[in-house]
């Protein structure tokens, strides 16, 4: 197959990813797309990516424009990834929602699921502290590729060596297919959605927590702003969000405060006076 692919042809397929996702891929990105989209040509049987573009100027179909955005998306995570978010989920977040019935957690970009599962995990070593509170976990992503394997929760020998500690595994999973699956009732804890960020959330519900880590990172300020003002108009007043290391909201948005000397983890107004 011919790999070399024109600065023309990676600008279309930008314009593609940009207008389905939000995903800016930048024009130095050749090598990306030649990795990621050449699988994408031949499964759908054209003989190099131009070939693949030509096709997608000629009569746009939707399909292939979401296989090539799919392709695009970058899905790296890892158990309790980062730590200090689990840390501060479970130190500060957990006793100023103290008496919630069920606490409504949306991880909004959650790849193949290793953020809501150890967001599950947490609160089953904690539950004990809060009798009562039900942990409701909403677990979204604009892969459908990804989602299925989260919800699947089989992951390799290699994977549940990324972050995840050696008690959770023997507890939580049971090995199968020469890898180790979530066992069912930590799997059937979570609502599996496709969702894409650029949508409207309330279609999901509300939320007391929101976990969006890693996703804002890839798109431009009018989006983040757009994404973090939706996200705020379905998290409770009091609620929570947690943003990855290298984002925030200062400078894009008011509708989440830093909240103090905790990096990474921002409340609406009444969020940030029960965690000061
Ligand atoms: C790098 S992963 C982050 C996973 C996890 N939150 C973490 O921090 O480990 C980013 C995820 O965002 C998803 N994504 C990209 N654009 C999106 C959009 N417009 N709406 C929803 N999810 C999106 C990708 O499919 C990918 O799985």
């Amino acid at each position: 197959m011919n790999s070399t692919v024109t600065e023309a042809s990676v600008s279309f397929i930008a314009e593609v990813v940009l207008k389905r996702s939000g995903l800016i891929l930048s024009a130095d990105k050749g090598y990306l797309v030649e990795s990621r989209i050449n699988p994408v040509a031949r499964k759908e049987g054209f003989a190099s990516i131009e070939a693949l573009v030509a096709a997608m100027r000629a009569r746009p179909d939707e399909k292939l424009m979401w296989a090539v955005t799919d392709a695009l998306t970058t899905n790296e995570t890892f158990f309790f990834r980062d730590k200090t978010p689990f840390d501060q989920f479970r130190d500060e977040v957990l006793p100023a929602l103290k008496g919630r019935s069920t606490l409504r957690v949306w991880c909004a970009a959650c790849s193949t699921g290793q953020e809501p599962y150890s967001l599950a995990m947490l609160m089953e070593e904690v539950k004990g502290t809060y009798p009562g509170m039900k942990l409701d976990i909403c677990a979204s992503d604009i892969s459908e590729r990804v989602l299925e394997k989260a919800q699947a929760g089989l992951y390799s020998k290699f994977e549940v060596q990324r972050g995840l500690p050696i008690t959770h595994l023997v507890k939580y999973f049971e090995p199968a297919e020469d890898a180790f699956r979530v066992k069912p009732a930590l799997r059937q804890s979570i609502r599996w959605r496709p969702f894409n960020l650029l949508d409207d959330p309330r279609v999901l519900g509300r939320f007391d927590v929101v976990f969006c880590r890693n996703v804002l990172i890839y798109f431009d300020p009018p989006t983040k702003q757009k994404v973090l003002e939706r996200i705020a108009s379905v998290t409770a007043p009091d609620g929570f969000l947690f943003l990855g290391a290298a984002e925030t909201v200062m400078g894009v948005t008011d509708a989440f405060k830093a909240i103090p000397a905790k990096r990474g983890l921002y409340g609406r107004d009444a969020g940030v006076r029960k965690a000061a």
